[in-house]
């Protein structure tokens, strides 16, 4: 074996002799890591064909464990599939040993052996939590290890029928010069289970940590690798839980799973807008409610602003839960069109619930929950605005208003605030208000 150093991108890949400051691959600052590397022999084996097959003969439908966990399942796109390697990330105490080990409890019904691998904890704190979670079933094996090749070698022996690897960053190979949780570690034991799990049809969960910003090692490369990743997030003080696919090879990737972290683990949350709109005051100032919409599913929420004069020359603006850079925008848009003066006033926005929503359909709630705040009046009762607002100050339409609606219709909201109509509503005994311009919003709110 010849090792050689090399420096590698964590975000791309990209490999260079030397240390780089900037990528010249991806524009990543600050992103390359030494790594060792067996600089290979070169092969003289004289490759042979390979045998192909008819496309139309190997289309066979997937057959799919279903987890169970409706919220993940959709997510997942209908259930585990033979073969799938699935990458479980998100922030360290998030929850994701919880959510597999609760996920484990659900399938070992289904199906005969289960192997849970953790190299973080060890069995006994395992156990204890599966206790407390209400897990009991003899299908779940536990092997506390972070040696790959013992790891390897005991799921080939034992040929469980799904796989849990908690966390890839702790497993090691001993035939891999670098240290576990390093670039190269990480993706030599992820392309060994996917090499598994392709050969055997036996489903990998890989669970991968990252950090706020998403630069740890390790997870960028195993996107490329897997065939579903899965991002569990949510403020970590706060109990409600987001799951996303960011990448799905068997299903949709816009959808997304919630969750409230409890005593007894991770509940699943059907009804969104009855929690999200839980807390609150009838008759609040600052406060507006919309509908969001998250995959297929559209949920209300509620917005809050709060403005106070600027003690310093320059007004603070903040946003939690929503892009900064979208509330300067709008911000704008409220001083140049609706003529407030905005300027001398800090201003601070928040998605109640610790949601982080990111679509444009929740401008206009945020330019009312502003505007109400800086008159200090309530917005009329009941209301539900929706609409993307652009920098003339016009109203544009948004997808699926009528997904929206009828969410709104659900929780029992009657009155709409929009830039388009629907057929729905013509059916239906929602008071509708279209308008075009923001401008038109002023009426909405008697001095
Ligand atoms: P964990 O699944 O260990 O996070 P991760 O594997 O992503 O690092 O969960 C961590 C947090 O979840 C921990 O702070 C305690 C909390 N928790 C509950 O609130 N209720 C529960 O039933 C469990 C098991 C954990
Ligand atoms: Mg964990």
């Amino acid at each position: 074996m010849k090792l050689k150093t090399v420096y590698i991108c964590e975000k791309c890949s990209y490999q260079s002799q030397k240390w780089l400051g900037k990528c010249p691959e991806c524009g990543g600052w600050n992103t390359f890591q030494e790594d060792v590397i067996d600089k290979k022999t070169e092969n003289k084996i004289k490759a042979k064909s390979a045998t192909t097959s008819s496309l139309i003969q190997d289309y066979a439908p997937q057959k799919r464990i279903q987890t169970q966990i409706e919220e993940l399942d959709r997510v997942l796109g209908g259930g585990i599939i033979e073969g799938h390697v699935i990458l479980l990330s998100g922030e360290p105490g998030i929850g994701k040993s919880t959510l597999t080990l609760q996920l484990c409890g659900k399938i070992s019904e289904k199906v005969s052996q289960l192997l849970y691998i953790s190299g973080e904890e060890s069995k006994w704190q395992i156990a204890n939590r599966a206790e407390r979670l209400g897990i009991k079933n003899e299908n779940i094996r536990l092997l506390s290890e972070t040696n790959f090749e013992t790891i390897l070698a005991t799921l080939e022996d034992q040929k469980p029928e799904c796989v849990i690897v908690d966390s890839i960053q702790v497993i090691y190979s001993g035939e891999i010069p670098s240290l576990p949780g390093s670039i190269n570690q990480v993706r030599f034991c992820a392309e060994n289970l996917m090499n598994f799990a392709k050969r055997t049809g036996i489903p990998v969960i890989i669970i991968g940590h990252v950090t706020k910003d998403g630069t740890l090692a390790g997870p960028r490369i195993l996107e490329h690798l897997v065939d579903t990743v899965l991002f569990l997030e949510g403020e970590r003080y706060q109990n409600f839980r987001l799951i996303r696919s960011l990448k799905n090879r068997f299903g949709s990737t816009n959808e997304v799973g919630i969750f409230e972290m409890t005593e007894n683990g991770l509940e699943e949350i059907k009804n969104a807008s009855a929690i999200f709109l839980g807390g609150r005051k009838e008759n609040s100032i600052g406060s507006a409610i919309t509908a969001a919409l998250e995959g297929t599913r559209s949920f209300l929420v509620e917005i809050q602003a709060l403005l106070s004069p600027t003690n310093f020359g320059y007004p603070k603006r903040a946003a939690s839960g929503f892009d900064l850079n979208r509330l300067q925008l709008l911000t704008a848009v409220i001083q140049k069109h609706l003529g407030l003066n905005v300027s001398g006033q800090d201003i601070y926005i928040n998605v109640v619930g610790g949601l982080k929503l990111n679509e444009p359909a929740l401008d206009l709630a945020v330019i009312m929950a502003i505007i109400s705040s800086f008159k200090k009046i309530p917005l009329p009762a009941e209301t539900v605005y929706i609409g993307e607002v652009g920098l003339c100050g016009e109203l544009r339409p948004v997808t699926q208003l009528e997904k929206r609606l009828k969410e709104a219709e659900k929780i029992g909201l009657k009155h709409i605030i929009t830039g388009q109509t629907v057929d729905f509503l013509k059916k239906s005994s929602f008071k509708i208000e279209v308008i075009k311009d923001i401008k038109e919003l002023l009426s909405n709110i008697k001095d």
